[in-house]
């Protein structure tokens, strides 16, 4: 392998947006910054980018950036959704290693440095070892999660997971700075299983416990936002570098190196926009609209979206919805089209919004959403308080620091009816109770954008990755 004073960085994302988005903007930084970048996707998520993404201009503006992939072992044209996502899990686990290992080997310049999502540590580190190339681990979730996560056997331990007696109020005991915070039910959704040796739950225990083998940490979140638990995660990693909101640094960035925005990715993804509902924004007033998504990969039954559709129609506030074509799912589905009839009058459907133009634009007053940690943080960065229903993965304990620890928002976990759909939507667009979240909102938002800016907490983080890359090269 040849060996340069350019520093080669090698992404290894997790094959899904919402880990590939944030990764890709880390990657798009440090090509900036003068890194060769490789990124690394499965081969099914390549096609997708690829099919809309004009990659001859991408490489005229970044010829250092090179996108490789791997298979991920599931048959081409089965659906990659969170109906088949344990099987997905499997068939990486069996194919993801070799792949990377051959791909490692075979690469012409030898990469200075691995940036591997924590849920790839499976097909990272050992190579990596093997070769002797720096592991960099990059946790998508937020540092309460991802502090969360570090205490899944201790929670197994203390017989607190699974739940056994079925009072998912009671308060946990054995996440230090946590316990009067969470509660049984804000635990991350791997915990909602029937015995300790589930599969899942053991493969999220164990990817937790291999990552800490890299010699670094990145978290896509910011210092202010979540000092006492960074400094927490210490104990763990000595080094940790908090980048966030990468979205929002990536564009402070590219706007110091006057790069236009029209000239740089601006977040490549794997769906197409609609940009549509940006005119349909335009028309409305100033705070009035309720944006509703579910990010990428959660479902909704026929019924859960009855009474969604009907609390918002009730709430008499227009709302703007993101129907993805795989949203609702079950026998008796109901047909996009059909929803867009009914909605008309007050609502605008698309199958795939420009999410953080969306947030950006003043007609837009609240957003109902999963509490994924990417629409967590550009909620929290545009100001726009939230409404929480949070289905999978680390969304559960998202929700429950947006409206109990940070105040920005209301939490609707568990339950999923009309009345409560309209309480909560009328209460956060125009109660006294929405002037109260609205100080924290704005707070927050100040803070966040204060990050990303030439001096701020995120922005000086990253010039020391940067930094520390640097002397990893030869
Ligand atoms: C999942 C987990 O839910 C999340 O918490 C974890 O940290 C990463 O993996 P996802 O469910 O996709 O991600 O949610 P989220 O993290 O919110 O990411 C979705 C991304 O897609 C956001 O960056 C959002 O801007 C983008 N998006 C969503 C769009 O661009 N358009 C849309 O219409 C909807």
């Amino acid at each position: 392998m040849e060996q340069t004073n350019v520093p080669h960085v090698m992404f290894l994302p997790l094959p899904a947006q919402g880990h590939i988005k944030p990764m890709m903007k880390l990657a798009e930084l440090l090509n900036q910054a003068g890194s060769q970048v490789t990124f690394v996707n499965t081969d099914h998520n390549h096609d997708l980018l690829m099919s809309h993404t004009d990659l001859t201009s991408f490489h005229d503006r970044s010829p250092n950036f090179l996108f490789r992939s791997i298979p991920d072992g599931l048959r081409p044209g089965k659906a990659r959704s969170l109906s088949n996502c344990k099987e997905l899990l499997d068939t990486l686990q069996a194919v993801a290693r070799p792949a990377f290992r051959q791909l490692l080997i075979s690469t012409s310049m030898r990469p200075t440095c691995i940036i591997a999502d924590g849920i790839m540590s499976f097909a990272a580190i050992d190579v990596a070892e093997e070769l002797g190339i720096p592991v960099v681990t990059f946790r998508t979730f937020n540092a309460s999660c991802t502090w969360t996560y570090f205490h899944l056997s201790k929670l197994v331990e203390a017989g607190e997971v699974p739940f056994p007696d079925g009072n998912l109020d009671k308060s946990i005991t054995c996440i230090p700075g946590y316990e009067n915070v969470l509660r049984i039910r804000d635990l991350p959704s791997i915990c909602r299983v029937e015995k300790a040796d589930d599969p899942v739950l053991n493969f999220y225990m164990r990817e937790t416990s291999t990552m800490t083998r890299a010699s670094a940490l990145i978290l896509n979140t910011f210092h202010e936002l979540e000092a006492p638990v960074i400094s927490r995660l210490n104990s763990i990693f000595t080094k940790i570098y908090t980048i966030g909101p990468l979205h929002a640094l990536y564009k402070s960035r590219t706007k110091d190196l006057m790069i236009s925005q029209s000239d740089s990715s601006n977040g490549v993804g794997l769906w197409k926009e609609d940009k549509s509902c940006m005119t349909w924004l335009d028309s409305q007033p100033l705070r009035s609209v309720i944006y509703v998504s579910f990010g990428s990969l959660v479902n909704l039954t026929r019924l859960q979206t009855l009474e969604f559709l009907h609390g918002l129609v009730n709430s008499g506030k227009p709302f703007l919805w993101v129907v993805r074509p795989d949203l609702i799912v079950g026998e008796f589905g109901i047909d996009p089209m059909e929803l867009e009839m009914v909605t008309k009058e007050r609502g605008f459907i698309v199958s795939w919004a420009p999410q953080e133009e969306v947030l950006g634009h003043p007609a837009v007053g609240g957003f109902l959403t999963h509490s994924g940690w990417n629409s967590t943080l550009e909620s929290i960065t545009a100001g726009v308080p939230m409404i929480c229903w949070p289905q999978i993965a680390d969304q559960q304990v998202n929700s429950r620091c947006v409206s109990e620890v940070w105040k920005i928002g209301f939490d609707m976990k568990d339950t999923c009816d009309r009345s409560t759909v309209e309480k909560l939507v009328r209460d956060l667009m125009d109660s006294n109770k929405r002037e109260e979240i609205m100080k924290s909102t704005d707070e927050f938002a100040r803070l966040a954008n204060d990050s990303v800016k030439q001096g701020g907490s995120s922005y000086s983080n990253l010039e020391k990755l940067i930094e520390d890359i640097r002397s990893m090269s030869p």
